[in-house]
């Protein structure tokens, strides 16, 4: 009876170590593949070539147009910026310095092999800084599926407010508050 349990044990570990090394072993593979760079930047005006840009579409590309998130990258332009850069101790200008760069254009650091040629930085904080690169979902025949859309790179954000403050921080040298509820309703744009 004993042995019976113990054999029943050693099966039950071997099947559980096997789902794990296959578990992690996806994992693993999922973050190469996003890390080798499986989906890359295609720019906004890919994103509003066809869609996101009517009345009946929901008019997302003139919300994000007359939203700071535009200038984002010009903002980094200007004397303003640079001195910033300067009293924090960089020696480049703001527009060529990585720690400001990163939450002024993609939201992480930049690689410039994720950048498809249609990819503009100058665009500052665009839709695939918020929605994920979007070389693999931007097709129509997969953006129609959601799961299909996810499953190739895009990004739909249940912790919004988490999100904004991935940038929204301290870390801002301008910062001074967040409150989720204004920001967000001078930026949104459902699907109409
Ligand atoms: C990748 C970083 C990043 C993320 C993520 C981000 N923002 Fe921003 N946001 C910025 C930057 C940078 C500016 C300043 C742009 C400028 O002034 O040039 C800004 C400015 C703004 C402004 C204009 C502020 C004003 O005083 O009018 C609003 C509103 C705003 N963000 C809302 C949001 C909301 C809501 C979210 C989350 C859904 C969000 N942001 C996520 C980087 C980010
Ligand atoms: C600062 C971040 C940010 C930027 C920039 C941004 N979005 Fe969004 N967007 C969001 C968030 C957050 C939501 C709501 C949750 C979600 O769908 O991810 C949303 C929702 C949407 C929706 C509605 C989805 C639905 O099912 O209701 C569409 C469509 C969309 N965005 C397209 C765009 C396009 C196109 C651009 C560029 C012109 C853009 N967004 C720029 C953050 C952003
Ligand atoms: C953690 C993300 C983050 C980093 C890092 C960051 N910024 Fe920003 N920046 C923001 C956000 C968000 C805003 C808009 C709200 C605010 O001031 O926090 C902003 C706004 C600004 C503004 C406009 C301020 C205004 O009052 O209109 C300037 C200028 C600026 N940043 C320069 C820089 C420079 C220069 C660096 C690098 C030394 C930098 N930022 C690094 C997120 C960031």
């Amino acid at each position: 009876m004993i042995k019976e349990v113990n054999k029943m044990r050693t099966k039950i570990t071997i099947v559980s170590l096997i789902l794990f090394v296959i578990a992690a072993y996806s994992f693993t593979f999922a973050e190469y593949a996003h890390k080798a760079g499986a989906f890359k930047y295609v720019g906004v005006q890919t994103c509003v070539g066809a869609c996101h840009k009517t009345d009946a579409q929901g008019k997302q590309l003139d919300i994000w147009q007359s939203s700071k998130h535009a200038n984002a990258f010009k903002t980094l332009q200007t004397p303003e910026a640079d001195k910033i850069a300067k009293d924090k101790g960089f020696t480049t200008p703001a527009a060529e310095t990585p720690q400001c760069l990163k939450c002024h254009t993609t939201g992480k650091d930049i690689d410039q092999s994720e950048f498809e040629s249609t990819f503009n930085i100058q665009d500052g904080v665009q839709c695939e800084t918020c929605h994920g690169p979007g070389s693999e979902y931007k097709k129509l025949s997969i953006m129609k599926d959601i799961e299909k859309a996810k499953e190739n790179g895009l990004i739909v954000h249940t912790e919004k407010e988490a999100f904004c403050t991935s940038c929204h921080n301290s870390e801002s040298p301008t910062f001074k508050s967040f409150n989720y509820e204004e920001m967000w309703s001078k930026i949104a744009h459902k699907k109409p």
